[in-house]
């Protein structure tokens, strides 16, 4: 059975105060939310605040990357250990800002993905195609061979263990949407590569998802919910999301 979900992510947003302030709201709000899992993907050193926030609360929270390391010399990075023992649930992994901007390769996504699952944790593995990408047709190549790359890594037991994101990279904090009907698209392609763990595997958009636009991309068969990140610095925003599933 697919779970529901509804994650926003922070990117490198946020400040003791403002976290304050956010949290409290969304959580006033939470009890609102039937249908859909909520959880919260901070920066790492905010990972203790949402701990303390959420404690009392069904709404899970974790991180926006994780070594692929489990210990030792590595300045700078943080084991997925580590982050489980902050009550960490999730990890995202291979978020195309990780892939553009520390030029993370399909096969270190698959290995962050593996040492997420080792730890007792979820990853979130997205996938997307860039707008050149999609504008030569090879949207669905591309994905195809991210998930593959992962696959090959973390096998089919391992995808059990995961949630898988598609977020076009030209849809991501553009304002630019994909239609429902261009992300069911891409859905149903992953949901048939999964073969036959497909309907265990909770397949969530993401891309400048809002309010407005959620209940539309939420009808969609092979959306199971969404990874949500500018709205999801908005208390109301980010519950109405919630409430669209
Ligand atoms: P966005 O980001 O909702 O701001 O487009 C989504 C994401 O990058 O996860």
């Amino acid at each position: 059975m697919r779970r529901l979900l509804v994650i926003g992510n922070w990117k490198m947003n946020g400040s003791k105060v403002d976290n304050q302030a956010l949290l409290s709201a969304v959580k006033a709000q939470s009890e609102s939310v039937s249908h859909a899992d909520m959880a919260i993907c901070a920066p790492f050193i905010y990972l203790p605040q949402l701990g303390d926030q959420l404690s009392e609360t069904s709404i899970n929270y974790g991180s926006q990357d994780v070594s692929v390391h489990v210990e030792g010399a590595y300045t700078g990075e943080v084991s997925a250990s580590m982050l489980s023992d902050f009550g960490c649930r999730y990890t995202i992994v291979g978020h195309s800002e990780r892939r553009q901007y520390h030029s993370e390769s399909n096969l270190l996504v698959g290995q962050k993905a593996l040492s997420t699952i080792q730890a007792g944790m979820v990853p979130i593995i997205c996938f997307g195609e860039s707008l050149e990408q999609r504008e030569i047709g090879s949207a669905l190549d591309v994905i195809g061979s991210q998930l593959q790359a992962v696959k090959s890594v973390i096998g089919d037991q391992g995808l059990l263990k995961s949630v898988i994101a598609y977020e076009p990279v030209w849809a991501i904090g553009t304002g630019l949407t994909a239609t429902p009907e261009q992300a069911q698209e891409v859905h149903q392609f992953i949901r048939g590569k999964l073969g036959n763990i497909a309907e265990e595997i909770s397949i969530l958009y993401g891309g400048s998802v809002k309010a407005a636009n959620a209940e539309d991309l939420f009808k969609q068969p092979d959306i199971d919910g969404a990874l949500v990140g500018g709205a999801s610095l908005d208390a109301d925003e980010f519950i109405n999301i919630a409430k669209a599933v």
